[in-house]
């Protein structure tokens, strides 16, 4: 089985959904260019028939963007698939994502309709999208929880219409890992032609598994992940796509890889925090502001001993200058004394043992002590 897994970029689209954090048309390219730097391999770059800015963004983003596939979301409508192949006329790579919902809960509640009905619409639609593209990518919503058997026909009958890729998506974050591995396996094992298509995997966060989740897809055989920069998305947010294109360089014994140019992940984190107006949580993995910050006396000293004591990722590796070494009341000695060599005090073990009890005073009130507090305690109290 190929071992490079395709990363599918939906910041621009399911991230973009998230209220406050609409973005221009200037925006988008502007971020859509930073994704191609990143060497995603597709970039959902909206909906097109949602409104006319949406369309104009994906016109523009497919003129900008020079590598990567940029993609259109539709629903499994003639008109979307219309408005999106019209969208998408002037993109290198276009591909047209259509689709429908495939849980029981969909069918009964969405559509008032039945397993056949939907089978049927969902092969029309990619029929309909390869008039127009060659690349059609047919998304089973809520697959997480439909019926197994069903999601299997409808896999099959979609790629026999021609979808290169099935999207499996957790649309309400509701699988757990091993459910996922279970369920991406089934297919792979029941679906005969599964093998002329890559399955995708679309996770929503509502438990906080979407990483997880999308990681029990890929070992499962699923070879397209579909994340978003900082994990943005609907309600809890998507898979996040630092953390995936990490883990799968971190557990090189799972034999896949992306072609994500890591060292692009913190920046682009930042720009996209600003860019949406959506802050990222300080203890976020991989990007938020602690993810390499040691704080408490033990493990700042097993990380000034040696850093792999306390980091599986060298901070430089994604982007970030340095490692931080937070000086709390929780802080130990060798912290302190080796953030004083940092400002060219060198003191020996008695002196910073001497230093330590006021230390601890004022940090206790302070909360963090920053390199100007800290100097200041050298000069003894009268
Ligand atoms: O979460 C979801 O099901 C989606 C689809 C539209 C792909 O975003
Ligand atoms: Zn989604």
């Amino acid at each position: 089985m190929n071992n490079k897994v395709y990363v599918f970029d939906t910041t621009l689209r399911d991230g973009e959904q998230v209220p406050g954090c609409q973005l221009s048309t200037q925006e988008k390219v502007m971020i859509a260019i930073e994704l191609d730097k990143l060497g995603v391999d597709i970039i959902e770059a909206g909906f097109p028939v949602s409104s006319p800015g949406d369309f104009k963004s994906v016109v523009e983003v497919s003129k900008a963007v020079k590598n990567a596939t940029v993609c259109g979301l539709t629903r499994a409508v003639q008109n979307d698939i219309d408005v999106a192949a019209d969208a998408l006329k002037y993109a290198k790579r276009p591909r047209i994502h259509t689709g429908i919902g495939a849980s029981d809960i969909h069918i009964k509640y969405k559509f008032n309709s039945n397993y056949d009905d939907i089978l049927e619409r969902g092969v029309a639609a990619v029929k309909y999208a390869k008039k127009y593209v060659e690349d059609v990518e047919f998304y089973a919503e809520d697959a997480g929880r439909a019926d197994i058997e069903f999601l299997a026909r409808l896999t099959e009958a979609v790629i026999k219409a021609g979808a290169t890729v099935v999207n499996l998506p957790d649309t309400t974050g509701y699988l757990l890992p091993n459910q996922t591995f279970d369920r991406v396996s089934y297919l792979m094992n029941n679906v005969p032609n599964v093998d002329k298509a890559i399955l995708s995997m679309h996770n929503h966060n509502d438990l906080g598994m979407a990483t997880a989740n999308t990681i029990a897809g890929i070992q499962a055989g699923a070879r397209q992940v579909e994340v978003t920069i900082n994990g943005i998305g609907e309600r809890a947010g998507n898979t996040s796509l630092e953390e995936v294109a990490m883990t799968l360089k971190v557990h090189r014994d799972l034999g896949v890889y992306t072609d994500i140019d890591a060292k692009g992940l913190a920046p682009l984190s930042k720009l996209i925090a600003k860019t949406m107006r959506m802050p990222v949580q300080a203890n976020k993995a991989i990007v938020g502001r602690n993810a390499f910050a040691h704080s408490s006396g033990i493990h700042q000293d097993g990380f000034l001993k040696h850093a792999e004591n306390y980091e599986i990722i060298a901070p430089q590796d994604v982007g970030v200058d340095k490692s931080d070494i937070v000086l709390t009341a929780r802080s130990g000695r060798h912290a302190i004394k080796h953030r004083l060599e940092l400002l060219g005090f060198n003191l020996s073990r008695d002196e910073v043992t001497e230093l330590y009890d006021r230390f601890l005073e004022l940090a206790d009130e302070i909360k963090e002590v920053n390199d100007r507090d800290l100097v200041k305690l050298l000069k003894l109290p009268a």
